[in-house]
């Protein structure tokens, strides 16, 4: 070949790569991965319920199946396969960061998707197995401060007491209240709440999907009418612009320092390009809504969200896409924020959130009332 053959050659391959690196123009920056655990057995049971007495052996209660197991690990993969390039081929705890709830299943989980993402190659095999160990944090659940947010907060709780008697949720509680006694009566419990439903739909999801054939008083309620109850109380709990503010609102404000920092280079450590965090379903429910993208719904096992934070090439301005996966058989699908651009401009997306973001979350969550009693925290 003579030497303008090979530079055009060169320029040619050059031209190649570029095109379908940056079909877009955009450089990607930093990468937040929030997903709910895998398939898991039930975490409760109720008083009436066949399968009370069930041990899930060897699995035990509230963990991820073998199922789930799989679908944590194909997500991996499906991370790795997005950002091959992204992340490298080493892992290198300054680029990649986990964290889970201090919830076994949501733990197993991240273990599973760090096996797939970061499986060993040339000097880190150090053996025969194809897994390497990736650390995964997390915060004890009484103090939790970023995927649960179960740490108290006093006006969180003020706020939902006033929205749970308000005349719209009054009249739906009473729309629904031979379905409650229907309810109560098949399964031992006392059922009041919309949250009380939702904790029933999780077991019969959750013995459904472990194969378990439910009882019969099921079929005309299960799954379409608990399921439509169990989304009502997931947007419930993150009705308003409060509520978020104090729940998933939490999870964003440290997305967008994230951001921030980097964007000013001062992020730390320097190289870090991706946060993975293993959560629930209202991780994912509440981080949604504090996207403005919550559709009634119940975010289901290995449900993810991603959030892509860019730089343009050519204007220089800085943005983020939004993607989420509703299930394991749902493709990532990219989410429209209202009221922004499809690439939604990092000041944009500043001025959309701000109603929603934390500015000082224990001075918003006080209250001066000495009579205040806290609610149990809801979830695992
Ligand atoms: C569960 O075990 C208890 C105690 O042995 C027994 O009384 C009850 O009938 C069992 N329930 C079911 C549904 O098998
Ligand atoms: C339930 O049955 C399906 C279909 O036979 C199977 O693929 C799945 O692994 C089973 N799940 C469990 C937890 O046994």
């Amino acid at each position: 070949m003579t030497a303008v053959g090979s530079v055009l050659f060169v320029t040619f391959i050059t031209i190649g790569v570029c095109s379908s690196y940056t079909v877009d123009s955009k450089e990607l920056l930093l990468v937040h991965v929030i997903s709910r655990h895998g398939a898991r057995t039930p975490v409760d049971t109720y008083p009436k319920d066949p399968y009370i007495n069930t041990t899930f052996y060897p699995a035990g209660w509230g963990q991820l199946t073998n199922e789930g197991k799989w679908d944590a690990f194909n997500l991996g993969r499906e991370i790795r396969k997005r950002y091959d390039n992204f992340l490298g081929d080493f892992y290198d705890n300054e680029i990649y960061h986990s964290q889970s709830t201090d919830v076994d299943r949501a733990i197993s989980s991240v273990q599973m998707m760090n096996a797939a993402i970061w499986e060993p190659k040339n000097g880190q095999k150090w053996g025969e197995l194809n897994w390497q160990p990736v650390p995964v944090h997390s915060e004890t659940l009484d103090q939790d401060m970023l995927l649960l947010v179960r740490k108290m907060c006093a006006q969180y709780d003020i706020e939902f007491r006033k929205l749970m008697s308000s005349p719209m949720v009054q009249e739906r509680l009473r729309m629904n209240k031979e379905l409650f006694e229907y309810l109560e009566e098949w399964t031992g419990n006392s059922i009041n709440t919309f949250d009380d439903v939702q904790d029933l739909y999780s077991t019969l999801y959750a013995e459904e999907s472990f194969n378990l054939t439910l009882p019969s008083w099921t079929i005309n309620i299960f799954p379409d009418k608990l399921y439509e109850l169990t989304s009502l109380s997931f947007h419930l709990r993150a009705y308003n612009d409060i509520l978020i503010k104090l729940k998933g609102g939490v999870l964003l404000k440290k997305i967008i320092d994230d951001w921030a920092s980097k964007k000013d280079g001062t992020i730390k450590p320097d190289g870090r390009r991706m946060f993975v965090y293993g959560g629930h379903d209202s991780t994912i429910a509440n981080l949604l809504s504090a996207l403005k993208i919550f559709k009634p719904h119940v975010p289901d096992y290995t449900s993810t969200i991603i959030l892509e934070f860019s730089r343009d090439r050519f204007t220089g301005e800085y943005g983020i896409e939004v993607f989420y996966k509703m299930s394991v058989h749902h493709e990532l699908q990219k989410m429209r924020i209202p009221n922004c651009d499809s690439f939604c401009l990092l000041k944009d997306f500043l001025r959309v959130t701000a109603d929603v973001v934390p500015e000082n979350w224990e001075k918003e969550c006080h209250t001066d009332d000495p009579d205040f009693i806290p609610s149990e925290p809801i979830g695992p």
